[in-house]
């Protein structure tokens, strides 16, 4: 299949184009490089042997998207593109809109105005809000996402759910994703945040190398085994594969699909970072401090939708997700 991966220069987008050159497709990025850098094109090519072809452009600019679109004959879209920082999303709520909501729309525009029928979206657990069941399946009620972010994920969920109904032909599917964390096995290409991380793992890699002094662990106080947060990490290239396996069962079923990727593991802040100082024999120091905002106390997935529809699961433990973490976080310091 030929397709057009937007933003897949950044975390996920990387891993998920090498996987689909190993499956023997032609993937084309798409990324403004706004949260990317253009060297992670030279590591894709380093790890596949393909120099997967790049354009820079705005998922924003219609004009662009035409002339990439126009006759040049793509089999789907998977629109990784976006912006994804939590925090910011509340300073400057309209960019977020702008771009995750905005974005979306006109990329859903080009595909009509050039016979684009399909279109794989990165959605969120983040769209469950505090979740009224764990494991939490794709039938539980949705939260109220507590940050523009999240809400923005899930207004174009149900963009695409409206977007069902009059356009039949259209193959629609939303991946929400757990916590997607670890890199490719080979080090070359990772999660690589331009600022301090906002997520645990990498804030964890980045103290690991001495960048950062320690983690603050954002409460102990949780309703759960060690009182602290209780999350569903997912190896990124076990979420990369999910992807390939949604496009190839979306070949043949029209509407709208939604599925979770995670693990159905939940893992805890402070088993995190035990898996990870014995995998890289590093210790982590950390301080308990005040419950981050809008946080919840536990998040995992029930992803046997995944498993019966699309027959993918995730293969790759916690220990696996640190040891490909530190690979990478270790490569990643002699890029800076
Ligand atoms: P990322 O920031 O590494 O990758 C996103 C890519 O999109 C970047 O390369 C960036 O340059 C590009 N981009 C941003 N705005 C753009 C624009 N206007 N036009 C073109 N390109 C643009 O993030 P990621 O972790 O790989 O996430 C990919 C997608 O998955 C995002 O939509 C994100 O919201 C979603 N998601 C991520 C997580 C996570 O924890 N990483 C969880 C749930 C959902
Ligand atoms: N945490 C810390 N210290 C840190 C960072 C995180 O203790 O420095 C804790 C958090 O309080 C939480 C857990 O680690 O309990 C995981 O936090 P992350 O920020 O890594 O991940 P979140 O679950 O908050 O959010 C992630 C993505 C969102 C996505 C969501 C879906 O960042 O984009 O998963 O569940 F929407």
């Amino acid at each position: 299949m030929k397709i057009l991966v937007t933003g897949g220069a950044g975390f996920i987008g990387s891993h998920t184009a090498v996987e689909l050159v190993l499956e023997g497709h032609e993937p084309v990025i798409y990324d403004s490089l706004v949260n990317s850098k253009a060297s992670v094109l030279d590591r894709l090519e380093m790890i596949t042997g393909y120099q997967v072809p790049f354009i820079l452009g705005d998922v924003r600019d219609p004009e662009m998207l035409d002339s990439v679109m126009e006759g040049a004959d793509f089999d789907g879209v998977i629109h990784f593109a976006g912006l994804k920082a939590v925090g910011e999303s509340v300073s400057r709520p309209l960019e977020y809109f702008d771009v995750n909501v905005g974005g979306s729309v006109a990329v859903l525009q080009a595909m009509l105005r050039n016979g684009v029928n399909t279109l794989l979206f990165s959605s969120s657990a983040a769209v469950y809000g505090d979740p009224e069941v764990l494991p939490v399946p794709e039938t539980a009620r949705i939260g109220t996402p507590a940050n523009p972010y999240g809400r923005s994920k899930l207004m174009v969920e149900q963009v695409l759910e409206d977007l069902a109904v009059p356009e039949t032909r259209l193959k629609l599917g939303a991946l929400r994703y757990f916590n997607p964390v670890g890199a490719h096995e080979s080090g070359l290409i990772g999660e690589d945040p331009n600022d301090v991380p906002n997520n645990l793992m990498p804030y964890i890699a980045q103290v690991a190398t001495e960048r950062l002094p320690l983690l603050y662990v954002f409460g102990d106080d949780y309703d759960t085994p060690d009182g602290t947060g209780v999350r569903d990490f997912i190896h990124v290239v076990d979420l990369a594969r999910g992807h390939l396996a949604a496009m190839r069962f979306l070949v043949d079923h029209p509407g709208l699909h939604i599925w979770n990727l995670g693990t159905g593991i939940g893992t805890s802040v402070l088993e995190l970072v035990s898996a990870f100082e014995r995998v890289s024999g590093v210790a982590i120091p950390y301080e308990v401090i005040d419950r981050r905002p809008g946080d919840v106390a536990a998040n995992y997935a029930d992803p046997t939708r995944a498993q019966e529809q699309l027959g993918w699961r995730a293969r790759y433990d916690v220990d696996r997700m640190c040891e490909d973490t530190w690979r990478w976080q270790q490569y990643a310091e002699k890029l800076l």
